[in-house]
């Protein structure tokens, strides 16, 4: 009996006629484009706070020129064709594109179905950050962004720091990157939208590395005198990477290495027993030449100066 008449009730309520559109938003719904697009200027009506600084915005230079469709400009081209939304005056189900309610990668999406393009040295869809659903929304600021340039929602270091807060006691160290005193950015390092699909150094986990020309480490960006090629290169920077011997970020050892000596580093793959794991030339720790038991031997770069390579000599002397 009751659900009988709940059914009426519901019923009737269903049959009211809508709300009658006020005059802007009637003209907008009658003058929509095919697919529903009406254009921005109506949405200021009830979101003046998303409106009044979008001219700023670098997503409004299309709109300005005019000559993009509607699909592919303005507010709905990031949240899809509002004529639904002004029939029913708001809602957030009734827009296509809500970022509160759509998934992470869902917004991915979105975002991409412009930017695929810019963010070609990238495997964005595989990054570790959209692996873990950190999509474009997480760190840019589309309505209220912190810096005008890249739209992030906090500056850089701080945006980063946000979820990563180890490794801001590793730019704390005593021997460091100075990112922290702003002379460099994560970025100069990492591509927050992921490394390359093919990388330098294939069978190791990418980490969102950048690289600087071609296919090269970021160090040699900055640090060119390391780039070679040399007539003797060591297999250890050129095969292994900066990073087996080199915190990247800072350390408690000087020059960021990651062994308290440049000794131990050297051992860590020379080490074969009681020599340099190349018996056959009979060279070890006792020899003529290195006399281990010497602390004048211990700084193995005080004779190899050239320990990033030589095109001299063949054990990086000069
Ligand atoms: C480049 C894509 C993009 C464009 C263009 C865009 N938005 Fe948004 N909008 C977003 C994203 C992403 C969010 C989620 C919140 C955030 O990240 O800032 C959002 C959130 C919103 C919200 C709800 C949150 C709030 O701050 O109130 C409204 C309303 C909104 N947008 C309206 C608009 C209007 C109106 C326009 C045109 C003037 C517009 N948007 C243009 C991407 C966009
Ligand atoms: C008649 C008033 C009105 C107009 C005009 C209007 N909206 Fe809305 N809109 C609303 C209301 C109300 C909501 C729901 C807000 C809520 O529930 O928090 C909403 C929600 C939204 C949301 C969802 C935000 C979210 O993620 O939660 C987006 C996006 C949005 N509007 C975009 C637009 C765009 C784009 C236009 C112009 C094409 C527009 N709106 C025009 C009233 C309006
Ligand atoms: C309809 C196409 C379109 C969509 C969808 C879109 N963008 Fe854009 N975006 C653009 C255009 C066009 C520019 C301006 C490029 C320029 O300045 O020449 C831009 C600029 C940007 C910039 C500024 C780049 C800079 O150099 O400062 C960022 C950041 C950005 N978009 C992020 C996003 C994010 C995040 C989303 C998803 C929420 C998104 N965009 C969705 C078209 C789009
Ligand atoms: C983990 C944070 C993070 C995520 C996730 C992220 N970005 Fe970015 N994005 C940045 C930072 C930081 C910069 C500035 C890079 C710089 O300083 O060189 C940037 C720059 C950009 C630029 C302008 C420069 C360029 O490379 O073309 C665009 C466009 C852009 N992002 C779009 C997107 C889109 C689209 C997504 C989602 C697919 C996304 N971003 C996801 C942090 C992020
Ligand atoms: C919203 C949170 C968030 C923000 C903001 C963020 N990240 Fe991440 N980041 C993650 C998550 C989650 C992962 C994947 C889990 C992991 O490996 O720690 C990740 C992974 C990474 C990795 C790979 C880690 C590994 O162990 O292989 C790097 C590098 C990275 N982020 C750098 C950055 C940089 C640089 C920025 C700033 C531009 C940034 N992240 C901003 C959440 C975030
Ligand atoms: C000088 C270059 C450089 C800078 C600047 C840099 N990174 Fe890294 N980062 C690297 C390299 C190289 C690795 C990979 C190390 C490895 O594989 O052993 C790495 C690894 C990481 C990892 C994963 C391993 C870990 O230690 O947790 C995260 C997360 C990370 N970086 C975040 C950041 C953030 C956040 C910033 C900025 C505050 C930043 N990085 C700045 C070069 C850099
Ligand atoms: C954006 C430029 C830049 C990039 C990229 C960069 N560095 Fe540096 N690096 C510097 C500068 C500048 C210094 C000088 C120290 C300072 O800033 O205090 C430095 C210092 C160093 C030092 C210590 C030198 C000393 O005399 O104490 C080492 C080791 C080093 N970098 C290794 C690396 C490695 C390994 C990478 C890649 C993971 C790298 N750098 C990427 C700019 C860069
Ligand atoms: C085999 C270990 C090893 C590898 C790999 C390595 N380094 Fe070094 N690097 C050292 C040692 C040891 C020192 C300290 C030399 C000294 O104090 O005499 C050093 C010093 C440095 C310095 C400061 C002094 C100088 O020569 O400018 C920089 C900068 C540097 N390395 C950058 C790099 C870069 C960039 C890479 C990758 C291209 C790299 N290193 C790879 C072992 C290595
Ligand atoms: C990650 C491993 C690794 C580390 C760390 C390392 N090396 Fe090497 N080193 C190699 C490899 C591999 C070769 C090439 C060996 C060969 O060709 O037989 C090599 C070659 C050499 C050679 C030339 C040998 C020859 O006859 O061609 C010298 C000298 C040398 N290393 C010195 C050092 C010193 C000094 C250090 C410490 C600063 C060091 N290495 C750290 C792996 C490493
Ligand atoms: C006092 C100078 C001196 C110091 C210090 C020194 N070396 Fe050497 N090292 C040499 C000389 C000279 C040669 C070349 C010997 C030759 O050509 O027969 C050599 C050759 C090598 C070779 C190549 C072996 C080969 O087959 O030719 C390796 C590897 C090596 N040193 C590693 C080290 C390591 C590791 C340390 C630190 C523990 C170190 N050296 C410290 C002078 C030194």
């Amino acid at each position: 009996m009751t659900l009988v008449l709940l059914g009426v009730v519901l019923s009737a309520l269903a049959q009211t006629p809508p709300k009658p559109l006020p005059k802007p938003l009637a003209d907008a719904v009658a003058s929509a484009q095919p697919g529903g697009y009406v254009g921005s200027s109506v949405c200021r009506m009830c979101h003046p706070n998303v409106t009044q600084d979008f001219f700023r915005n670098p997503h409004y230079k299309s709109v300005a020129s005019g000559k993009e469709p509607l699909a592919t400009t303005g507010c709905e081209g990031c949240h899809g064709p509002a004529k639904a939304h002004l029939e029913a005056q708001g809602g957030k189900t009734t827009i296509p594109v809500a970022f509160s309610l759509i998934t992470p990668r869902q917004a991915l999406d979105t975002c991409l179905g412009c930017h695929a393009k810019d963010l070609n040295r990238s495997d964005v869809r595989r990054s570790q950050h959209s692996q873990a659903d950190v999509a474009c929304n997480s760190c840019h600021s589309i309505h209220k962004p912190q810096t005008p340039k890249y739209l992030l929602a906090a500056n850089q270091t701080n945006l980063c720091y946000g979820c990563h807060g180890n490794v801001r006691t590793q730019f704390s160290m005593p021997f460091k990157h100075r990112v922290n005193e702003g002379f460099m950015n994560c970025s100069d390092c990492h591509n927050p939208h992921g490394s390359p699909a093919a990388t330098w150094r294939s069978g190791i986990r990418p980490r969102m590395v950048t690289h600087a020309l071609g296919n090269e480490q970021p160090c040699l960006k900055c640090h060119s005198d390391k780039r070679g090629p040399f007539a003797f290169e060591h297999a250890a920077v050129r095969v292994d990477g900066c990073e087996v011997c080199h915190n990247p970020h800072g350390s408690t050892n000087a020059k960021l290495l990651r062994r308290t000596s440049v000794f131990t580093t050297c051992l860590e793959c020379h080490n074969g027993a009681g020599d340099f794991g190349r018996q056959s030339d009979g060279i070890n720790l006792q020899s003529p030449t290195h006399d281990m038991r010497s602390p004048r031997y211990q700084n193995c770069t005080t004779c190899h100066v050239r320990i990033h390579g030589s095109n001299a000599d063949r054990t990086f002397l000069r």
